[in-house]
């Protein structure tokens, strides 16, 4: 198969890449790089799966240690990046680009309708254009805004949204109606819960305690740490979409345009983190407490029947070994001595 990957020196994409190396298929691999978090770190997750080379834009760049990968940095945005895909063929298109983030969608809103909404429009169109029926894309548990019936169900209403974030996901969810509707693309979305890991995303809870401590910053947690969320590791996550990989067919004769949580469904309250990381791991955090920010939602939780129906997906990671793999990545990438 040829496979597009959007987004793969982001997190989630950068790991499921690497995973399909060594699988028979093709991938090109795409991003724009942005700098909403550190560009060294992308350009660091993309060293890994043999781009060490200098990036240009617009470029295809070949794989050091894979005959079948391909990284090219280009803007889902930009018409010339659709000129270059055209010469592929691919058979399905795995799309995780996005801005992410609840909070920088606040001060932020049109960088989630540029690359968000409009990014996924020409890409869908794309798809419709070059006859590439299949896409994966990703969507978020942020979608359920302030749903109180827990474990949030794929059924649960959708909305109303509480950030310009989930708001913007909720359009790419739409959007896949419509050009399944239209043009007959098969769709499957996935709601992805709370990820984090080694690699991860420096803006997130987990990644944020762990490097605020080493710089020895005081770190802030909202609501007194009762808000609860369902972390999932991204181990689990990276299968979870490989599982619909392989199960693309056989899900599409069951459900019309399907939407499936992947998420870890063990809810963890944030002051279970903090302890972890103060008594388990010993960091002494300085922690200030401040109210819940506008645009969070205070629990997550993924009913993953849906998931294991049809992905056969059974989160294994618990949560203190995600954290502790995550936490010596840490030290090893930013080579600090303890
Ligand atoms: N990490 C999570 O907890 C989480 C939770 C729910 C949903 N998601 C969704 O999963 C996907 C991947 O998230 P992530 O955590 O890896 O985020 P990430 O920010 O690490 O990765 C997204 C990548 O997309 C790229 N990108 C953004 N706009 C682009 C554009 N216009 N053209 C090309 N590339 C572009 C960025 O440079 C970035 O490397 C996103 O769609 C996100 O909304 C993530």
């Amino acid at each position: 198969m040829k496979i597009l990957i959007t987004g793969s020196a982001g997190f989630i994409g950068f790991h499921l890449t690497k995973s399909l190396i060594s699988s028979k298929n093709t991938i090109i691999a795409l991003d724009n790089l942005n700098n909403y978090y550190s560009v060294k770190l992308k350009k660091d997750r993309l060293k890994q799966i043999g781009f060490n080379k200098k990036i240009s834009k617009n470029k295809l760049l070949k794989s050091s240690i894979s005959q079948n990968l391909y990284f090219i940095k280009c803007d889902l945005k930009n018409d010339i990046t659709y000129k270059i895909l055209k010469k592929f063929k691919f058979n399905i298109i795995i799309h995780l680009a996005a801005q992410a983030g609840v909070q920088y969608s606040i001060k932020n809103p049109y960088s989630y309708v540029d690359n968000n909404i409009i990014a996924t429009i020409k890409l869908f169109d794309f798809a419709k254009t070059v006859q590439c029926k299949k896409i994966i894309y990703a969507s978020t548990s942020s979608v359920y805004g302030s749903n109180k019936n827990t474990p949030f169900n794929e059924s649960d209403k959708t909305a109303s949204p509480i950030s310009t974030y989930a708001s913007s996901k909720l359009m790419c969810e739409n959007l896949s109606n419509v050009y399944n509707h239209l043009y007959n693309i098969k769709f499957v979305g996935l709601r992805f819960f709370t990820v984090y890991g080694p690699w991860g995303r420096p803006d997130m809870a987990i990644y944020k305690f762990i490097d605020q401590y080493f710089k020895n910053k005081t770190i802030t947690v909202y609501e007194k740490g009762n808000m609860i969320r369902d972390f999932t590791y991204i181990d689990d996550i990276v299968n979870g979409i490989n599982s619909t990989l392989l199960n693309f067919d056989k899900i599409q004769k069951h459900e019309k345009n399907p939407i499936i949580n992947l998420g870890c469904n063990n809810p963890i309250l944030l002051s279970k983190i903090t302890n972890f990381l103060t008594k388990d791991l010993k960091l002494k955090l300085k922690i200030k407490y401040k109210k819940k920010l506008k645009g969070d939602v205070d629990s997550t939780l993924a009913d993953i029947s849906l998931a294991s129906k049809y992905l056969n997906f059974h989160p294994k990671t618990k949560y203190q070994q995600g954290i502790k793999n995550l936490y010596e990545w840490y030290i090893k990438y930013y080579k600090i001595k303890i």
